[in-house]
């Protein structure tokens, strides 16, 4: 069996099995969705928004990337807040990065990872320039990145807040918070490093009038 296959033989034991549990289950879930909670992680294979949080189908709203960034020319990104905010109302926007992430390590490195990757990569390389100071005291390597990784979680929660989108959110509906996590593949356990309440003020040149 090729390994892909395998995938799909597994798919077809976990439906079974959940239907054993609660004979309805996709029926219910089918017709519902209402998640209170998106959650902007990174595509690490190790890092499954709901297994690590005990949640379950219809709880999470998802979008990932290499190093869960936010940026404000991603239409993608700003589809999925767009829809989660305003269509599907939830109350909390979660940005989850963890500790040894590959795209941080490779950011902080001057290797050329061709055109596209340096691209993306460009933008964590500008959260470092930003705490440039703090970072380069740190003399330990690993520990070097997982602060910059904690600063770059810091730095996308306070982009989300820069959106429109978010602010017209706390201003009609005084919701939703922003969260900014770092998870912690050695030990499974999330940190939460930084949070803006929903109306939290921000640097002024980024905040809009007439909402
Ligand atoms: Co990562």
């Amino acid at each position: 069996m090729n390994s892909y296959e395998k995938l799909l033989v597994d798919n077809k034991a976990w439906a079974a099995e959940m239907v054993s549990d609660n004979a309805d289950y996709f029926k219910r879930l089918a017709k519902l969705q209402t998640p209170e909670f998106l959650w902007i992680g990174c595509s690490d294979s190790r890092v499954p928004a709901d297994r690590i949080t005990g949640t379950q189908p219809g709880e999470i709203f998802v979008h990932r990337n290499i190093a869960n960034l936010v940026i404000h020319t991603d239409v993608n990104l700003l589809s999925v807040l767009d829809f989660a905010v305003n269509h599907l109302h939830v109350k909390h926007v979660i940005v989850c990065g963890h500790y040894g992430c590959g795209g941080i390590k490779a950011a902080i490195t001057n290797n050329d990872y061709k055109f596209v990757l340096n691209m993306w990569l460009r933008n964590i390389k500008d959260v470092y320039r930003l705490h440039r100071d703090e970072l380069d005291a740190i003399t330990d390597e690993e520990k070097r990145c997982d602060r910059l990784t904690e600063l770059n979680v810091k730095e996308q929660v306070m982009r989300l807040a820069m959106t429109s989108i978010i602010q017209r959110a706390w201003k009609q509906e005084q919701r939703p918070d922003l969260h900014g996590w770092v998870y912690g593949l050695k030990d499974g356990i999330i940190n939460p490093v930084f949070e803006m309440k929903a109306g939290t003020h921000i640097d002024p040149i980024y905040e809009y009038e007439n909402l």
